[in-house]
């Protein structure tokens, strides 16, 4: 079946929830995904730039903070979308502490572990504990987003790598648990330039940056959108428990030196 989106900014009546989309990576899902008819619920731990954020996107844009690793404010949040919207169609569980780098792991703290776990991995799981009853309503579907960093490491990131690596075996488990109705999959971006636009001119990326990539490019919001509103839609309806890799195949070069 063919999943014609409305294109033109009005509005399909599917519901969307995106976490984490005050900026960067989930910012561009939601646009993208306002682009294509749909009613979208931002949330983030960061109100203020949340709410600017839905304002500028306009009326299909609508704003609710949270924390996602709180469970009270995860079943509070999900309960204002299902008040103020009557249903939900979609969970995008983007929100993360992004940064993979902690500290030697002499010194990594047990605190910054368990706090990188909980947003990153128990986060992801809360919203779809608490979204489930309402995304079977409709045939609904869930995308988390991990990192190519699930299966490849530099030094000193173990917090980070182990929450995507536990993000990619959440989304196959809650695809075997929630299915037939829920779809459940991953999107593992690679490098990915999700800074304000003030940042990249104030830092642009090198030449060798981008060339070290098959693709030619470092990539953009928008590449990992794209893969996200196609897991989202009918024409992924055969798709789930999966990941798919948004990285302009860097993890398929061979780097030794
Ligand atoms: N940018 C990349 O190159 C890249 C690569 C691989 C994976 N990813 C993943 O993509 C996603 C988005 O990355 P990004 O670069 O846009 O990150 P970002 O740091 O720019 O944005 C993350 C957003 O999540 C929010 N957030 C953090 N903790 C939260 C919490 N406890 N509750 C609610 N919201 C919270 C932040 O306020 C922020 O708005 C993350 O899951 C990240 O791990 C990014």
């Amino acid at each position: 079946m063919i999943d014609w989106s409305t294109g033109d900014g009005s509005h399909n009546g599917r519901v969307a929830l995106v976490t984490g989309a005050a900026r960067g990576i989930g910012l561009g899902i939601a646009a993208w995904l306002i682009a294509e008819g749909w009613q979208v619920v931002l949330t983030d731990l960061d109100r203020a730039r949340g709410a600017k954020a839905a304002k500028v996107l306009g009326d299909n844009a609508w704003f609710i903070g949270m924390d996602v690793a709180d469970e009270g404010q995860v079943k509070t949040g999900v309960a204002e979308v299902l008040g103020q919207f009557g249903r939900l169609d979609a969970l995008v569980c983007n929100a993360a502490i992004a940064d993979p780098h902690n500290t030697t792991l002499e010194t990594l703290s047990l605190a910054h572990w368990n706090r990188v776990l909980a947003v990153n991995l128990g986060g992801p799981m809360l919203l779809a504990k608490h979204c489930a009853p309402y995304l079977r309503a409709h045939g609904g579907a869930i995308v988390n987003l991990a990192s190519t960093r699930a299966a490849q490491s530099e030094p000193d990131t173990e917090a980070y790598a182990a929450s995507k690596g536990g993000l990619l075996a959440l989304t196959h488990a809650l695809a075997v648990s929630l299915g037939p109705e829920i779809r459940v999959n991953a999107v593992s971006p690679g490098w990915i330039d999700a800074r304000d636009p003030s940042q990249r001119r104030a830092e642009p990326l090198t030449e060798t940056d981008h060339a070290q990539h098959p693709a030619g490019r470092v990539g953009t919001v928008e590449d990992v959108a794209a893969m996200v509103a196609w897991l989202l839609s009918r024409n992924a309806g055969f798709v789930t428990g999966q990941e798919f890799v948004v990285d302009g195949g860097m993890t398929k070069k061979m780097i030794y030196k």
